[in-house]
């Protein structure tokens, strides 16, 4: 049975349920990812930045005789953002290939088409049914990035302590844990604003402007992701030169997910890249000892930036990619397939 879902209001043996699924699939799709933990779950579920909206919906096994409600073995959501809606959706392993998955994106799929929005986009991970699944259902594929994973275990501490401390004259590196301060939200912005055309990925929308960092900062902590930031300031001018983001989850606090990195275009030769890269692990290394691996996206043609990680110890692991499709056509598709 398909119905939609709140996880602010859902039971917390509904979270558990879904928690199990996720990682089943996490084990068919991507073994060597960590399992997902419960803790701030249901935040993570909920909580949306402001002018956000999302919209769920679960399939659930049948009651067993005695009442126990049943197992919550798919699940989809929609992120009505700007003009598009960014779906997930996700079926536990055992009940695959019956139709479950393509009748979740239809119901979310009719959502989308009625609160007047166009097209829909997801992220699909590489080598898993996801693929053929989008395909199936006429999703292109809009954009390739690649998933690279450093193992903390790997990594040569004393070079990454040289390369920190390599940064030009008249830059000072900070670290920040939990978002940087107040006084430097504007000149943090703007850094940001600066490369958004050129690093920018749709359905991981960055903040540029002040209020809308502070919104992101704030609704972060409330799904339980606490951000740690590393900046270079520009000590003549008081710019924020570089930054460098990384975010712990709860959900899965050994893997700890990186953010953007970005060095504003007049600063760039001046080591601040590596610097606060490796400002950062070194920092995170004594602030959140779990944390065991970093993951980080990037554009495939992003050489400098894929050369610097490659030279952290990060090794690439899955292909990322972005898919779309028209909503009136997916949405025809999955009525005349009924
Ligand atoms: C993708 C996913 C949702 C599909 O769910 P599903 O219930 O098995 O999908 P359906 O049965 O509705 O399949 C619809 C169509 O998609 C295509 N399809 C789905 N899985 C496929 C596969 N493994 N190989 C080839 N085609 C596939 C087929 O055309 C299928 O129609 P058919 O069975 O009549 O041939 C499911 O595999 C899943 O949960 N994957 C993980 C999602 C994910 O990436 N989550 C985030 C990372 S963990």
């Amino acid at each position: 049975m398909v119905r939609e879902w709140d996880p602010r209001t859902a039971s917390s043996a509904e979270i558990a349920s879904l928690l199990d699924t996720l990682n089943a699939v996490l084990a068919a799709d991507l073994p060597q990812d960590p399992p997902w933990r419960e803790s701030s779950m249901r935040e993570y579920l909920s909580e949306v930045m402001p002018g956000e909206r999302r919209i769920s919906w679960v399939a659930q096994d049948d009651a067993a005789p005695d009442g126990t409600p049943g197992a919550i073995l798919g699940h989809v959501h929609v992120l009505l953002l700007g003009g598009i809606g960014v779906l997930e959706v996700l079926v536990h392993p055992s009940i695959r290939r019956s139709g479950i998955g393509r009748e979740l994106v239809r119901v979310a799929a009719r959502r989308v088409w009625d609160e007047g929005f166009q097209s829909i986009g997801v992220e699909v991970v590489g080598d898993t049914p996801a693929v053929a699944f989008y395909e199936s259902l006429g999703f292109t594929r809009d954009y390739v990035e690649t998933r690279s994973v450093l193992d903390l275990r790997s990594v040569d501490w004393p070079a990454l302590t040289e390369m920190a401390a390599e940064v030009g004259a008249g830059y000072r590196v900070e670290f920040w844990p939990g978002g940087p301060p107040d006084e430097l939200i504007e000149a943090y912005a703007r850094a940001k604003a600066e490369v958004r055309d050129s690093d920018d990925v749709e359905l991981r929308p960055s903040s540029y402007d002040p209020d809308r960092l502070r919104d992101s900062l704030a609704t972060l902590h409330r799904r339980g992701m606490k951000p740690y930031i590393v900046l270079a300031l520009h000590e003549r001018t008081g710019e924020v030169a570089g930054l460098t983001e990384v975010v712990v989850p709860a959900q899965h606090p050994t893997r700890a997910d990186q953010y953007d990195t970005i060095v504003v275009h007049d600063h760039r030769g001046y080591g601040i890249d590596r610097a606060i890269k490796a400002r950062m692990l070194l920092e995170l290394r004594s602030a959140e000892p779990e944390v065991a691996e970093v993951q980080t996206w990037n554009a495939q043609d992003n050489e400098s930036m894929l050369k610097v990680n490659a030279e952290l110890g990060y090794r690439p692991d899955r292909d990322w990619c972005e898919y779309g499709v028209d909503v009136a056509e997916l949405v025809h598709r999955l009525d005349s397939h009924r």
